[in-house]
């Protein structure tokens, strides 16, 4: 929808279900859209019960209705393919429906994201109806974009994906032998000696310890992943595939959920037009999390504009204490979405449902149905805004001389290792990178291991666990050509089918990194050793590398335990450029001042200094460069401008070095002049 050349400011709306409700309400939605400045809903999410009541009957007249009355309201429509959840009938008469979960147990009816992905009537029912609709409504002209289904997720462990699994197999390895080998079945006697006795990695199979988070036989988990990760792609895909048909021109997506392990999102991103995302921070999270979250759905495409495609209004219903957003909290959210590349700003839900485990979930409109509520008047003002600022910054991009590596084929692997340490999180460790950049308002970009790399001064990769083909190449020629790389402890272990990488440590990295690991220490919850950095004494926890110098000098040396004077953290200069190893996870304060240390000698500026609780990005279009500034903290701060502009919200004009005073949650978008 941000592609279409329909629109020409920040689309403002959100998820609106009109078939809960009795026409009568319609008509006041309607009214109280206008007032709230709302200009596009998503429709037809959760229909398909009423879509297609039976088998052979298909029902668009209350759709027609929807469809007529937000035509007439000039409202924009992100119109739904309504495959999220499938109609009771369906698994009634089609068993071959239901998903079997990782203990064997075969689901009944219910709840929603329901299908199994390799279910043929899912496959044969999902596309039709989506080839229906895009039939029926291709010529209206206010829809900006397909959304299908609805935040594909969960796995499958039937009849049906064991059998589409074993053809995956196939297809991937070509030979038993290859298959054997890939997955190191001499080990425990699982030697396959035919595709048929491969069995899905669930309860039953590879027993998982550890609240479920590993596996007796990584090689065959992790290929599961990848296929059930692909299985729920190719549904997509094929109702992708009707949807162009039947209308080339017109974008499609899906709304992804950011960092959600079980969908390789880097690879579903080739399939989709654009990003969109739904954005619901975890109670108590930082700032950070939620930026670092906006800079990979916006690295999914390579730094295009994206979509929030959904984010509550107020409150959720789902967290275990579901705290209310403060005042000013959801317009600084939805700026900060903006900030780091959306082209939207959207809600769950336009109305709060009366039944089931929504009815407590913020809508624009509330249960008391008026504009009389903090959250619509929140809702009023921020649309007003978006009004004004108009197209300004539509489509901009933000440049980066930093970029993230993450690695979601990684992420699988790491955590479903038995060992070395339950600490190890991939999520976490990465943040912790991200954390110390973001702090001094310095951009990153999230990337790929496809993506190019030689455009920029620093390219970290934490806890690279796995080293997948040509990824070190890729890495080496960066560093050989000038490029500053960093990478953490237990790095370069293993190749793409998790089977190590013999002949020492760090694998595939270590000639570029110029030491050789020889053991990792994995330190329990609480404990530590600790090493120095700028004269000052650092922890270190959850894992310490013993490793050895190749080349590389240390930088600074354990200070604890047997492997005191080791080194911690190492440099290694390679061609024209470096290569740096942190063999453990230190604190917070030791990755702001190395980090740091770091950008100051490439010269890395922060887009604007600010306080610890501003956030500053950059977005820049053919319209110009935009500083987007966001108070996050609970008291006024001041920044002094580095640039002079006008302020898009509120019109105001600044010179360099002016200082700007933002009152808590508070939000200025320079114009730069
Ligand atoms: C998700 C879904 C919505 C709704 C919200 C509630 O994002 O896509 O249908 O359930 O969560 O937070
Ligand atoms: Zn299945």
């Amino acid at each position: 929808m941000i592609e279409s050349k329909k629109v020409k400011k920040v689309l403002y709306g959100g998820d609106y279900n009109p078939e809960q409700w009795p026409e009568d309400i319609w008509q006041e939605d309607m009214r109280l859209f206008k007032l709230a400045h709302i200009d596009v809903v998503t429709i037809s999410v959760f229909s398909w019960a009423k879509l297609q009541p039976s088998e052979d009957t298909y029902d668009f007249s209350q759709l027609d209705k929807i469809m007529a009355l937000v035509k007439e309201n000039n409202l924009s429509v992100c119109l739904a393919t309504a495959t999220a959840a499938h109609p009771a009938w369906m698994a009634r008469k089609y068993p071959d429906i239901l998903r079997v979960e990782h203990n064997g147990m075969k689901r009944a009816f219910g709840s929603r994201h329901n299908s199994c992905p390799n279910s043929p009537t899912y496959r044969k029912y999902s596309v039709a109806l989506a080839a229906k609709i895009a039939e029926r409504y291709k010529d209206y002209e206010n829809i900006v974009s397909w959304h299908v289904s609805n935040e594909y997720g969960g796995e499958c462990y039937c009849e049906n994906c064991q059998k589409a699994f074993r053809v995956w197999l196939k297809n991937r390895y070509k030979t038993i032998d290859e298959l054997n080998r890939v997955w190191n079945t001499a080990f425990w006697s699982h030697t396959m000696y035919d595709f048929d006795d491969v069995v899905v990695p669930d309860l039953r199979s590879e027993e998982f310890h550890w609240e479920r988070m590993r596996t007796n036989f990584q090689g065959i988990s992790l290929d599961y992943k990848r296929f059930i990760s692909y299985s729920l792609q190719e549904c997509y895909r094929l109702e992708k595939a009707e949807l162009k048909r039947i209308t080339p021109d017109m974008p499609v997506t899906t709304n992804l959920m950011g960092f959600y392990k079980p969908l390789d999102y880097q690879s579903w991103a080739e399939d989709m037009d654009f990003i969109s995302w739904d954005n619901y921070p975890a109670v108590g999270a930082g700032k950070e999390d939620a930026a670092m979250t906006h800079d990979m759905m916006r690295g999914l495409k390579q730094g295009k504009a994206f979509c929030l495609m959904e984010q509550t209004p107020g409150v959720s219903n789902w967290h275990i204490y579901c705290s209310l957003k403060r005042p000013g909290v959801m317009r600084l959210w939805s700026y900060q979405a903006i900030a780091h590349g959306s082209d939207t700003v959207m809600f769950f839900q336009m109305r709060r449902s009366i039944g089931a485990c929504e009815k407590f979930h913020s809508g624009v409109i509330e249960h008391v149905g008026t504009e009389n509520t903090r959250i619509f008047r929140e809702v009023t003002a921020l649309g007003k805004e978006l009004d004004l600022i108009g197209s300004a910054f539509l489509g901009a991009r933000t440049k980066a001389e930093v970029a993230i590596v993450f690695d979601w084929e990684n992420w699988w692997a790491v955590e479903l290792s038995a060992g070395p340490s339950k600490l190890i999180n991939y999520h976490s460790e990465v943040m912790t990178y991200y954390r110390a950049f973001a702090k001094q308002n310095i951009s990153v970009d999230m990337v790929s291991v496809k993506d190019d790399l030689l455009s920029y001064k620093l390219v970290v990769a934490p806890l690279l666990y796995m080293c997948k083909d040509g990824f070190d190449e890729k890495i080496r020629a960066y560093v050989k050509n000038g490029g500053v790389f960093v990478t953490s402890y237990f790095s370069g272990i293993v190749e793409d089918h998790d089977l190590v990488v013999t002949g020492g440590y760090p694998g595939r990295l270590r000639d570029i990194l110029g030491i050789w690991v020889e053991e990792c220490d994995a330190i329990p919850e609480g404990m530590g050793n600790s090493f120095s950095y700028g004269n000052k004494k650092r922890s270190a926890t959850i894992m310490c590398d013993l490793l050895h110098l190749e080349g590389a000098k240390a930088l600074s040396t354990y200070e604890e335990d047997f492997y005191v004077g080791m080194p911690a953290l190492t440099l290694n200069e390679f061609g024209n450029g470096k290569a740096y190893y942190v063999a453990t996870r230190s604190d917070e304060e030791f990755y702001d001042d190395f980090l740091g240390g770091i950008c100051n000698e490439l010269m890395i500026q922060s887009v604007q200094k600010a306080p610890l609780n501003v956030e500053a990005t950059l977005r820049e279009n053919e319209n110009g460069q935009f500083l987007f500034l966001l108070n996050h903290g609970e008291d006024a701060e001041t920044v002094v401008l580095e640039r002079g502009g006008t302020d898009l919200i509120s019109g105001k004009k600044y010179e360099a070095p002016d200082s700007a005073v933002m009152e808590k949650k508070d939000v200025i978008i320079l114009k730069l002049s």
